[in-house]
């Protein structure tokens, strides 16, 4: 039986093919290993947005190549479809590539090759318990002008409406008590029922006692009355995720944003409105022509929208994507000095946005929980809390009270008080 390596780079969709490979690995009787030196089967999950993660991804190949052996590494996700040569020029011939493209039932054909697997369940990995990450759109045809996803990733390819209800269910029935479902831009999901408004409102009706969100949301395929009929439903968690890449309607229009700063405000009134919701963006710095004045309108914008949490992301240029053909690339010093000031607005933002909870008391999703009482969890607004807990100790995936006793930059810290 082998001893089974993951490392996995990028967002929620690798987290998900990762757990799926690693379930059905277990299944089959081999054991996770936690180092290099013990691993006899390593698979490398790979993500291609930044350039430093695909860097990582390379080192880390070459090193297992090395210490394992090429015909015993998987080479998976967006860098593996980006840049196969690559890969077999530092691992060697017998290097198995799968392809980003690929959907999770392939990359566990190429894998069973290797290895003998268990019986597949692609519902609710037990590895990413007490989280059900459920797709609804694979790939992405947004085509904003920097990133590489649509090419990693391929065009969309929507999960029909039944087999996700069906999903959500059998993850709710054997004991998940959240849901996540995930899209690059999953407000252009659309089936039988209708769009992404419709689903949700479709897992709102399920029995049991979970919650659920969805990365990400698209502020070109949102409107203000969808955000509203989604924050009105009883198992939603308080907290939208929003990405707005910049605060300068110039620079949205170079990355094919196909919205304005204005348009965006519009979505977030809903939400800022009610002090029980978070905001957390993502942000790119540096684009191609950032000027100043751009940047000062992000740094604006940032500020004005109060954001709860950002994802600050220095630009990368991606080979192929219509940025990197840009001739006006901001140099990577000043790209550094925007990046720190900017960084230093955001940690302040959510320093704030945690210390006004002191008092206050918040339901928790417990993620880890240790005998002697200290207990982590996350709230139903999307911040971590650390909790202490006088009596019985709670188990992982369920819902707790928690009073709240002070918050810092990183998160909430109280007691259990149910
Ligand atoms: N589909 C999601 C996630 C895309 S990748 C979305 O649209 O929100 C996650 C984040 O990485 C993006 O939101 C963006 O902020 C950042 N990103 C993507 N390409 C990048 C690049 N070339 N350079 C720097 N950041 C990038
Ligand atoms: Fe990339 Fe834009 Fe698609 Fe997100 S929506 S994955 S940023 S092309
Ligand atoms: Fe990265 Fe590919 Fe996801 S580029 S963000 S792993 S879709």
């Amino acid at each position: 039986m082998a001893r089974f390596l993951i490392k996995t780079f990028g967002c929620q969709f690798n987290e998900l093919y990762s757990a799926t490979i690693a379930d059905a690995l277990t299944r089959g009787g081999h054991r996770p290993s936690e180092s290099l030196g013990e691993a006899s089967l390593v698979i490398i999950n790979t993500c291609a947005v930044r350039e430093k993660a695909e860097e990582k991804a390379f080192s880390f190949l070459g090193e297992a190549a090395k210490l394992v052996g090429a015909t015993r590494v998987v080479f998976m996700g967006c860098t593996a479809t980006l840049d196969k040569e690559r890969a077999v020029r530092i691992a060697g011939h017998g290097l198995n590539v799968v392809e980003g493209t690929a959907d999770v039932g392939h990359v566990l054909a190429v894998v069973g090759t290797v290895v003998p697997l268990g019986e597949l369940d692609c519902t609710a990995p037990q590895s990413l318990f007490p989280t059900a990450d459920i797709e609804l759109v694979r790939g992405c045809e947004s085509c904003c002008t920097y990133c590489i996803v649509p090419r990693a990733r391929g065009p969309e390819v929507v999960v029909e409406v039944g087999e996700v209800l069906h999903r959500a269910e059998r993850a709710i029935g054997s004991g998940f008590a959240e849901l996540l479902f995930l899209g690059q831009n999953i407000n252009r999901y659309r089936s039988s029922l209708g769009g992404l408004i419709e689903v949700m409102c479709s897992v709102n009706e399920l029995e049991g006692n979970f919650w659920f969100w969805f990365l990400s949301s698209h502020p070109a395929n949102f409107t203000p009355d969808e955000v509203r009929r989604l924050m009105e439903l009883r198992h939603i968690e308080h907290r939208l995720h929003l990405p707005l890449q910049s605060g300068s309607d110039r620079i949205l229009e170079r990355m094919n944003r196909r919205h304005t700063v204005a348009d965006y405000r519009r979505l977030a009134e809903p939400i800022r409105e009610n002090a029980d919701w978070t905001l957390t963006t993502d942000i790119i710095v540096g684009f191609p022509g950032e000027t100043d004045d751009d940047f000062a309108r992000t740094v604006d914008a940032v500020r004005g929208f109060r954001f709860d949490g950002v994802f600050l992301a220095k630009y990368s240029d991606r080979p192929g994507t219509p940025s990197s053909r840009m001739e006006d690339k901001v140099p990577p010093a000043i790209i550094d000095e925007r990046h720190s000031f900017l960084l230093n607005i955001v940690r302040d933002l959510s320093e704030q946005s945690n210390q006004v909870l002191a008092g206050r008391s918040l339901d928790v999703l417990v993620l880890s929980a240790h005998a002697g009482g200290n207990a982590f969890g996350r709230s139903i607004d999307g911040r971590n809390v650390w909790f202490s807990c006088s009596d019985q100790v709670p188990g992982i995936g369920t819902f707790v009270s928690v009073a709240i006793d002070h918050g810092s930059r990183e998160g909430l810290y109280g007691k259990r008080d149910n």
